[in-house]
């Protein structure tokens, strides 16, 4: 792999996450980190304590050959315009942002080489999970390798792709959130306390995850395992399914997460 640098642009609750997610695995050489954020971030002085440059000057930025973007999709093109000129012509351009299309980035930077990711927070725990997307195979090699420490990683035929990845996953994460919140008051509907209810459904949620991460686990082999026919679990499981309930109701919000981020690229 190369040692030329690799830029990360913004180091929010994002960028932090996949910092951290380095910090943890060793999944990246932080002497080829260099972070550019307006104000000072604390993981971001724990990766300068390893060797990675925290707003170095433009000698450096120029040497980089991978700039990974998770800056807001309102801020991008301020960063284009400030970076596009101090960077190399080979750069590749990769955006963690939702809803930014491929030729619009392409057209920002100059028209470098262009790949999308849409990754998770626990990155930096080192279980994310990333879509990914290059116009290359040997971009979508780079890119693979910095996300691939970090995240199980899917790759996507097409650019166009990434706002049903992004439904499912990089916005998925908070519908299982919102599960567990529901679970929780349903919970203190059948008398345990709002504690007792809130420990169980989210001790559930890490124990449902642990049961996946079993290689070639399956959800439908998965709910077999547990549901017995005639059992407590498949009473639940009935209301669920009733008139196609559940999966009418989860269709209808990645469509409205779809929907939103084609809005979002278009403004
Ligand atoms: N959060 C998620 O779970 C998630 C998941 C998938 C994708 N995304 C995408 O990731 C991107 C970032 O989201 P976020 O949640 O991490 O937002 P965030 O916490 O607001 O982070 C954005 C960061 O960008 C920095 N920034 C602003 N202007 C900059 C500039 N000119 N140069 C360098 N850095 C600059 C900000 O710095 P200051 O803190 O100093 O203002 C801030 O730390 C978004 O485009 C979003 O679509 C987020």
């Amino acid at each position: 792999m190369t040692d030329r640098p690799v830029i990360l642009v913004g180091c929010g609750r994002l960028g932090s996450s996949l910092v951290e997610g380095w910090l943890k695995t060793g999944g990246l050489d932080l002497r080829n980190l260099i972070i550019v954020t307006p104000s000072s971030k604390p993981v971001a002085e724990t990766a300068r304590e390893k060797g990675a440059l925290i707003n170095p000057g433009d000698e450096a930025l120029a040497r980089a050959d991978r700039v990974i973007l998770g800056v807001k999709p309102a801020m991008w093109r301020r960063v284009a315009a400030d970076m596009d000129a101090k960077l190399a012509p080979d750069a590749l351009i990769i955006s963690m942002m939702a809803g930014v299309r491929a030729s619009a980035l392409s057209d920002g930077f100059k028209s470098r080489p262009v790949a999308r990711v849409m990754p998770t927070t626990s990155m930096a725990v080192g279980e994310g999970v990333a879509s990914i997307w290059a116009e290359t195979d040997a971009d979508l090699d780079k890119v693979r390798g910095l996300f691939g420490p970090v995240a199980r990683v899917v790759g996507l035929a097409d650019d166009g792709l990434m706002d049903a990845a992004t439904a499912v996953s990089g916005s998925g994460q908070a519908y299982f959130f919102a599960f567990v919140d529901a679970l929780t008051k349903a919970g203190v509907e059948q008398g345990l306390s709002p504690e007792q209810a809130e420990a169980l459904a989210s001790g559930t949620l890490v124990s449902a995850a642990a049961a996946m991460k079993q290689d070639g686990a399956r959800a439908e082999d998965l709910i077999a395992r547990v549901a017995s026919p005639g059992g407590t679990t498949r009473a639940a499981l009935d209301v669920f399914a009733k008139d196609g309930s559940l999966e009418r109701l989860v269709s209808e919000a990645a469509a409205a997460a779809v929907a939103r981020a084609t809005e979002l690229s278009g403004s």
